[in-house]
């Protein structure tokens, strides 16, 4: 058992380590604070009593002294630094946290009502974040895996999530490529990071509000490879599922908060965010996610009362799903890598007999393009009855234009 101390008298070690010290139990009282704080505010079943330890604050800190005590019991000094301190209190006290507000209702800038209304048997639409800029990329994606033009007999639609561009000559070249293909919708919201939540709120009330009727929703991003062919197998697979999510799935807890800034960079949660976790709760990879009709209505409907929380895909696949009931979560983890490369080495080896993942990121676009002729020649006759009749043609055509103007493109690799 440690008992931690703040100042004595015999630390005469000048005013600064007094201040440490001080700071120390400041640092104590703080976590008792923390501590009441989370029995108030976390609602959910009362977490473990963890053993306490300073790394608990992700301070840095230094043992100074160790004394033994008459009782058994051990006075430990510890130096901590006032920087991390004042994080810490920042964020308990900062008055920017904007936990507990519910999610700004989202209207749309521009979107085309009619996307989904001809086609009515629909099998999937694939929405796909992206950004006001990335128009060459959701070229691609249309004249690849999100082709609405794809299958012979069954329907599809691609759509494209983005939010308010900082520059008016990009928001008319969206308007121009808006009117051209009709498969945008535009938020009212600045396109942030830290509003991609709203970007998926988004996609979930447009798809309910104008494509209900859509048997799947398949959440992707616009740089992302997916193997359609294999989604369509999982939906098949999976077809008595009311509500599905099959995705690459965390587990409860197997993803870590991370909270310490130099460990998380830009992602830093606060400590007044996700109280009282140490690790998020079950959610999906955000590279893919693939939702049943009804899973699409009832997540949305959950959005209008659940808090905000920036980190999109712990929100919308993590939080939402989590006040549904009768969820069925489908993992289909062996299906992806974190390595791009290797993804895109299995795709492109002429001796590949199945393609093992479903879903790519980290490639170029010129390596997604390379991947999808890869897939397109390797399809079995079953999956190749399925295309239309051109989308073969096309492609090749798509491949050989890349070909030509591979210098102006990213390098492979
Ligand atoms: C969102 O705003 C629209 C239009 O302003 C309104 O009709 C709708 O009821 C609002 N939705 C919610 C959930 O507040
Ligand atoms: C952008 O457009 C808005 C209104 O459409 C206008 O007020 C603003 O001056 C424009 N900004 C630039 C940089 O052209
Ligand atoms: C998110 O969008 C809202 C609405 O446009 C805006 O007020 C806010 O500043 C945006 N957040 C960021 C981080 O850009
Ligand atoms: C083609 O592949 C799919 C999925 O791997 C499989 O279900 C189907 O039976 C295959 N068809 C043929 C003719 O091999």
């Amino acid at each position: 058992m440690i008992k931690y101390k703040a100042g004595d008298a015999r630390a005469k070690r000048g005013s600064r380590s007094t201040g440490l010290y001080v700071a120390f139990g400041v640092v104590v009282g703080v976590y008792v604070l923390l501590h009441a704080v989370r029995l108030v505010l976390f609602a959910g079943p009362r977490p473990e009593p963890q053993p306490t330890a300073l790394s608990d604050f992700m301070v840095r800190s230094v043992i100074r002294d160790v004394i033994p005590m008459a009782d058994g019991k051990l006075e430990v000094r510890v130096a901590v630094e006032i920087d991390d301190l004042l994080k810490i209190m920042g964020d308990l006290y900062s008055a920017d946290a904007d936990e507990d507000l519910l999610p700004l209702n989202v209207s749309y800038v521009m979107h085309n009502p009619r996307l989904c209304a001809d086609a009515p048997s629909l099998k999937y639409i694939v929405y796909l974040h992206s950004a006001p800029g990335n128009s060459e990329r959701r070229d691609l994606v249309r004249q690849t895996w999100g082709n609405r033009r794809l299958l012979k007999n069954e329907n599809s639609r691609a759509v494209f999530l983005v939010g308010l561009p900082k520059d008016n000559k990009t928001q008319e070249k969206l308007r121009a490529e808006f009117s051209q293909y009709g498969d945008i919708v535009q938020g009212n919201f600045h396109d942030d990071y830290r509003n991609l939540t709203l970007k998926g709120i988004m996609g979930l009330k447009w798809i309910s509000t104008y494509c209900a009727h859509a048997q799947y929703a398949l959440k992707s991003d616009d740089d992302a490879f997916v193997n359609i062919f294999a989604l369509l197998g999982v939906m098949t697979a999976n077809a008595d599922k009311k509500r599905l999510i099959a995705c690459v799935n965390y587990r409860d807890g197997s993803m870590p908060i991370l909270r310490y800034p130099r460990q998380c960079y830009k992602w830093c949660i606060k400590y007044r965010e996700l109280i009282g976790r140490r690790g998020y709760p079950e959610y999906c990879a955000g590279v893919a996610f693939l939702l049943s009709r009804e899973m699409v209505s009832e997540m949305y409907a959950a959005s209008l009362k659940t808090p905000f929380f920036w980190v999109d895909d712990a929100y919308v696949s993590g939080l939402l799903p989590a006040k549904v009931s009768g969820v069925e979560r489908v993992a289909l983890n062996t299906h992806f890598t974190l390595s791009g490369g290797a993804a895109y080495d299995d795709y492109v080896n002429p001796d590949t007999k199945e393609f093992r993942y479903y879903f790519v990121h980290g490639v170029s676009d010129k390596q997604r393009v390379l991947m999808w002729t890869a897939l397109l020649r390797k399809l079995n006759e079953t999956h190749k009855a399925l295309l239309s009749d051109d989308v073969i043609t096309k492609s090749t055509q798509l491949l050989k234009q890349y070909m030509m103007e591979k210098n102006k493109l990213p390098r492979v690799r």
